[in-house]
């Protein structure tokens, strides 16, 4: 089949280069040419200051130019293709409502190229972006607008999760494909056909708009698992005595009914998903006279969760951040990807910097090119108050307390590095739960605050 992708983002990139290994031949453009050319490389450190996923850079090595290509002009290919993938940017605005400013300018781009083929072979244009219940019906009208001629519209919503997403990508749990016609289906079938009869992997055909809302109920639903352990289970942890959070967890998840993802608990999940597509669904909701109540409350216990143990350790530890140096471990929004958007780090950074810290020493593995862009001390002179450290000893150094941002195993069991790259009076603020003999640095003046825990140590 020969498919064109919209958007070389997360989505775009890994959903091109893997359907790229099946023998598609697949072209994918963007309108970022700085990003193209890093691409069209096939060098793994030119794609990875942009998309840094385990096994990705290796895909695109082995099918360039052979399957994959990459391109910032679209109409010199547009003939003879079977389907667009739209996988394109719908960011929040500030009223929760999805921005579709970047995905109908591609459309309206593409349909009036669609409108001129020669060859009018039939051509299915499918969304992959998430995008509100209704937006493919948009999508048609557009076309319709244009006098596109033996074209369909599909909604085909992409459940990656970032850190695995190739793999995910090969094998995912499913793969949901919303149209309207037999021939959009078919051509849809023929993409996907290493997984149409697969006996592990669902496969679901069923209307655009039903697809469109599967997208939108899985990610709330796991927002709200994250959120309801956060709002919960964290918080009796926190409030009752001698509560081992591990074992409520355990306990609680033996029932098959009970899902075990989402009983983590931490500084709340991030990411460029969940917290959009909650706010999104709420708008959808509230905007048609619906409650959204659950969402709500859902979204708001998260926000709050990536803060408050700043609020905890002035509280409970009696900790005053002014004129201190703290070490920042971890500001991807979680662990094996250099993704920052939504990370909860960012909300620990300027909650650290709001409360007048001196310094910030910061250590990421993958994301500290990626953090020079979020922090720009041109945009807020308080930035340059971060430093970027090559390790985790290096960050400690100088320091008066630390926060785990971010769940990189390497910082689990940390204790004995904390103990040789630290003096006393240390706080050990960790959002993540990564330091399993946390006693031990107890029993030795270390005081420890972790989610789900009252603060463990004395107060000076
Ligand atoms: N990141 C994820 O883990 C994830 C998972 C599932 C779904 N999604 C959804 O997929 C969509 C894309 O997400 P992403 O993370 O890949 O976005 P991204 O911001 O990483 O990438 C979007 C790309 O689109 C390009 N672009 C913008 N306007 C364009 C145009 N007119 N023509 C061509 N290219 C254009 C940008 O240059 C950018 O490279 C969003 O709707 C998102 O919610 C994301």
């Amino acid at each position: 089949m020969k498919i064109i992708v919209v958007g070389t983002g997360f989505v775009g990139l890994c959903h091109a280069a893997v359907c790229s290994e099946y023998g598609h031949e697949v072209y994918a453009y963007d309108i970022d040419a700085v990003r193209i050319n890093a691409y069209q490389t096939g060098n793994a450190s030119e794609i990875e200051r942009f998309i840094n996923e385990p096994g990705l850079a290796s895909v695109i090595a082995e099918n360039l130019n052979r399957y994959l290509f990459f391109t910032t002009t679209v109409s010199d290919i547009i003939e003879g293709t079977d389907a667009i993938f739209l996988c394109l940017p719908t960011p929040p605005k500030p009223d929760g409502s999805s921005d579709l400013s970047f995905y109908f300018t591609a459309v309206e781009y593409l349909a009036e190229l669609l409108a001129k083929r020669v060859d009018q072979r039939r051509v299915v244009i499918i969304n992959k972006s998430t995008v509100p219940i209704g937006t493919a019906r948009a999508l048609e009208n557009v076309l319709l607008k244009h006098n596109v001629p033996n074209v369909g519209i599909a909604s085909n919503p992409e459940f990656l999760p970032e850190g695995d997403a190739v793999e995910k990508s090969r094998r995912p749990d499913r793969v949901v494909v919303g149209a309207d016609t037999e021939a959009d289906f078919r051509i849809i079938r023929r993409i996907y056909s290493q997984f149409v009869n697969h006996v592990r992997i669902r496969y679901i055909e069923t209307t655009p708009e039903t697809a469109e809302a599967i997208k939108y109920v899985a990610n709330t639903l796991l927002l709200t698992y994250v959120s309801f352990w956060n709002g919960v289970g964290a918080r009796l942890g926190e409030t009752f005595p001698n509560i081992r959070i591990e074992d409520l967890k355990r306990g609680v998840t033996a029932d098959a009914r009970i899902s075990t993802w989402g009983s983590y608990v931490g500084i709340g999940a991030g990411g460029s998903c969940f917290g959009k597509d909650v706010q999104s669904l709420i708008y959808q909701l509230q905007s048609r006279d619906q409650d959204a109540q659950i969402l709500q409350a859902v979204y708001d216990i998260n926000e709050y969760q990536k803060v408050y143990l700043l609020d905890r350790a002035e509280r409970e530890a009696g900790f005053s951040f002014a004129n201190k140096t703290i070490a920042v471990l971890g500001l991807a929004f979680k662990q094996r990807t250099n993704d920052m958007r939504d990370s909860s780090a960012l909300k620990v950074v300027e909650g650290l910097l709001g409360r007048g810290v001196k310094a910030i020493r910061a250590y990421d593995p993958m994301s500290m090119h990626e953090a020079t862009k979020f922090f720009d001390p041109n945009k807020n002179p308080l930035f340059s108050k971060i430093s970027y450290e090559p390790s985790v000893k290096s960050a400690l150094q100088g320091t008066d307390a630390l926060v785990i941002a971010t769940d990189w195993e390497e910082f689990r069991g940390l204790s004995r590095t904390i103990e040789q790259h630290t003096a006393h009076p240390y706080l050990i603020i960790d959002g993540r739960r990564m330091v399993p003999d946390y006693g031990e640095l107890v029993s030795q003046g270390y005081r420890y605050l972790a989610v789900g825990s009252p603060l463990l140590g004395q107060v000076p």
